[in-house]
């Protein structure tokens, strides 16, 4: 694991976007494993710019497959991660919808959602480079604390603190949904590269548990610490634990 220091949230997410960029020039047909949540927003925003500008690669035949998603919320509905994902990224990068997968929270048989989305990752190939943040309980996705290490894709129940750590995107924690589907942490590793951000003081001990804590399933992205090729990019509050 190979942790990256920086100066200042705006370093986390230009060197980000080196990264992204490069894996996206690297060779054709790249998949991209994208992250939902604020830590990934000045990253994407970053992209937009350079693309805007006219610097950044073509990602006419990049593939996007997202961590995880809510069920429950009605089709369409803004907090959706498919809806967050194509507003905060590939509308304005002008990558297709259909070339954007995510779990599906509206299949009729919930429970083989996540095979079929371990089918649809394992015929991409898989993912060549995963963005990831990291919950303020050390979740990666919504794999909450507890998470078989080795799981797969699968229907998750949030914790009260993951649903209250994210009611400022619903109005209230009422309105944040109970269930998920996520990616498990076994789909996760299986990523070629893993790009983990992480900035604010909020993640400092979270990401402390994760980079010199034990392997183990009370802070799940500690086992990022069994992967060949993991870079941490992070702003100095959130490095303060370390
Ligand atoms: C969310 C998402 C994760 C994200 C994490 C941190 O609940 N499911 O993918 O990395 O929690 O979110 P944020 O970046 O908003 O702190």
């Amino acid at each position: 694991m190979e942790v990256v220091p920086l100066d200042s949230a705006d370093e986390v997410a230009a060197l980000a976007a080196d990264t992204i960029e490069a894996a996206v020039r690297a060779q054709p047909g790249t998949v991209l494993g994208l992250a939902t949540g604020s830590t990934p927003l000045a990253t994407y925003q970053e992209l937009i710019r350079r693309h805007r500008a006219g610097g950044g690669p073509s990602y006419d035949d990049v593939r996007c497959f997202t961590l995880d998603e809510y069920v429950g919320l009605p089709p369409g509905h803004p907090e959706s991660y498919r809806a967050t994902i194509a507003r905060e990224l590939t509308d304005p990068l002008g990558i297709a919808a259909e070339r954007v997968h995510g779990p599906d929270p509206a299949e009729a048989d919930l429970p083989s959602a996540g095979e079929r989305y371990e089918a649809e990752l394992r015929a991409a190939g898989g993912v060549d480079l995963q963005l990831l943040g990291i919950g303020s309980d050390g979740h990666l996705a919504f794999n909450e604390p507890g998470s078989s290490l080795g799981s797969l894709t699968r229907i998750k129940t949030l914790t009260d603190r993951t649903r209250r750590d994210n009611a400022r995107f619903f109005g209230s924690v009422d309105d944040v949904p109970r269930h998920v589907l996520t990616q498990g942490l076994g789909t996760i590793l299986r990523a070629r590269h893993l790009l983990l951000l992480a900035t604010g003081a909020g993640k400092a001990e979270a990401l402390a548990a994760a980079v010199e804590g034990p392997v183990s399933a009370s802070c799940p992205a500690s086992v990022l610490q069994l992967h060949p090729h993991v870079s941490v990019l992070v702003d100095p509050p959130a490095a303060s634990g370390l």
